[in-house]
């Protein structure tokens, strides 16, 4: 028989570095470790939360799609950004860019359209995009999706915007909505042919960017887009499409713009927003982090979304108008100063397990399921030894209490049970663990009830 192999256990191993034979995270991407990692995992949780609390039900959907569900429907030359995959000859694929398409592909697929109301169907989850690599800019990145198909009315786009207010209102961010109307295919292609004129009279295109050189008469919209310094100087001058609207999606904006005056939602109505993305129609909005003092803190938007009226017709549906919104998640995170806003948020009555030697550890598995079983929020760190790390990690996820067992306490058949809040730590005999844990339960839920009656959703 070969000898295997001795291994060091886990527990007692040194510390291991990357070496130079370890291969290294690919550019544009991003591990999720230690407290980063928890709190990142909570704002997911936060995002789920929202989604339900205002009745979006979840969709999944695979990672990997038809190459063909994004060719004709996502960005303007987006080509070089997707991340494409080959299958077998008759199959190319994709590792989605947004999430929207999907959804509506799965929408239509699994016949969820609804009687006499709109779909309101979440999801989060990483997207690929081989972007330029620069701050705010990840090739994955995970968004928060929220799209409700088959409603015509303004009324879902302030729905929409005012779930994306709250969200970063509850996480202290300060935005304003860059808001704006696409209009109608057929008023776009009016207005781009005035555009295109406007680009080639007196000498302008020779001071646009390269790239906005080589869209001229390929994409018009995507020229008002460009960040670069000349094109932004030579786009003021540039007519607006908002002069070009047909009386309808005239009427849907201005509805839409009053509710957001209704709902005091802090918006900029931006001419030169146009989003990048090939299905929008009428109204498109973004989110862009503000200063305390109510400036801009950068272009680089949080959140952005817009109606598709026409995509579910596009991918074979029935015409039906839609429209939804992605938060960033990276980005959002990146924004929240102090992350135990999510731990506080997400869970309030933590009970962690914490033991110290052999017998502790087999006891307080047992202790797990029981207290699981009897409906605590029960955490444990079984693969530790040290009882220091095992209660940094009871503060990291903001336990309210640590039981605490050790071999005295086996001993004695009692259990330490230390309140997180004020380090005071009390001797519990063991079998009236569950008794005395529902009474701090009770004086836990009076405290809620107090903090909702306060108005945790600002009355929604
Ligand atoms: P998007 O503007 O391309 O829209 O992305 C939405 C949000 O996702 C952005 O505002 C940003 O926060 C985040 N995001 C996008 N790309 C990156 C990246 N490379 N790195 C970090 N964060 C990023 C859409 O994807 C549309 N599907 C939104 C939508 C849903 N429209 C209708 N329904």
């Amino acid at each position: 028989m070969p000898r295997r192999k001795k291994i060091m256990p886990a527990a007692s191993a040194l510390p291991t570095k990357k070496s130079d034979k370890t291969p290294g995270r690919l550019l544009g991407m991003k591990d999720w470790v230690g407290a980063e990692g928890i709190h990142f995992d909570n704002l997911v949780q936060q995002a789920r939360k929202f989604a339900k609390l205002y009745s979006f039900s979840p969709v999944k959907t695979p990672i990997l799609e038809n190459y063909d569900l994004y060719k004709k429907s996502s960005r303007h030359n987006s080509d070089k950004e997707f991340y494409s995959v080959d299958g077998d000859k008759s199959e190319k694929m994709i590792l989605r860019p947004e999430i929207t398409q999907g959804i509506i592909r799965s929408y239509l697929e699994n016949n969820l359209a609804e009687p006499g109301r709109a779909a309101r169907l979440y999801s989060v989850g990483p997207v690929f995009r081989r972007e330029k690599l620069q701050t705010g800019h990840y090739r994955e990145a995970t968004q928060f999706n929220l799209e409700i198909i088959g409603d015509q009315k303004p009324l879902a786009e302030a729905v929409l915007i005012t779930i994306a207010h709250n969200f970063f209102t509850e996480l202290q961010i300060k935005t304003q909505v860059q808001i704006n109307s696409l209009g109608t295919a057929e008023c776009r292609r009016e207005y781009c042919v005035k555009l295109l004129a406007f680009y080639r009279e007196r000498g302008r295109r020779s001071k646009l960017c390269r790239s906005c050189q080589n869209n001229l008469g390929k994409n018009c919209l995507s020229l008002l887009d460009c960040k670069e310094e000349e094109c932004v100087k030579v786009r003021a001058e540039a007519p607006q499409i908002a002069d070009h609207l047909p009386a309808e999606s005239r009427e849907h904006f201005t509805k839409t713009l009053e509710f957001l005056d209704e709902l005091n939602i802090s918006y900029n109505f931006n001419p030169y927003l146009v989003r990048g993305l090939n299905y929008y129609n009428d109204t498109v909005f973004e989110f862009w982090p503000m200063n305390e003092d109510g400036t801009i803190l950068g272009k680089t938007a949080l959140a952005g979304g817009g109606r598709y009226d026409s995509l579910v017709e596009n991918l074979g549906g029935q015409p039906t108008p839609a429209i939804g919104l992605a938060i960033g998640l990276e980005r959002t995170f990146s924004r929240i100063r102090d992350k135990q806003l999510l731990t506080g948020t997400v869970e309030e009555d933590i009970v962690f397990i914490a033991q110290l030697g052999e017998p502790a550890r087999l006891k307080s598995l047992q202790l797990f399921d029981e207290l699981r079983h009897a409906g605590f929020n029960v955490r444990q760190s079984f693969v530790s030894d040290s009882l220091k790390i095992q209660l940094e990690e009871a503060v990291n996820m903001r336990a309210k209490t640590s039981l605490i067992l050790g071999r005295k306490e086996i001993m004695d058949g009692t259990i330490l049970m230390r309140d997180m809040d004020s380090g005071a730590q009390e001797t519990v005999v063991y079998k009236k663990i569950k008794e005395r844990l529902s009474r701090k339960d009770k004086l836990v839920e009076k405290r809620l009830n107090i903090r909702k009656e306060g108005g945790l959703y600002g009355g929604f």
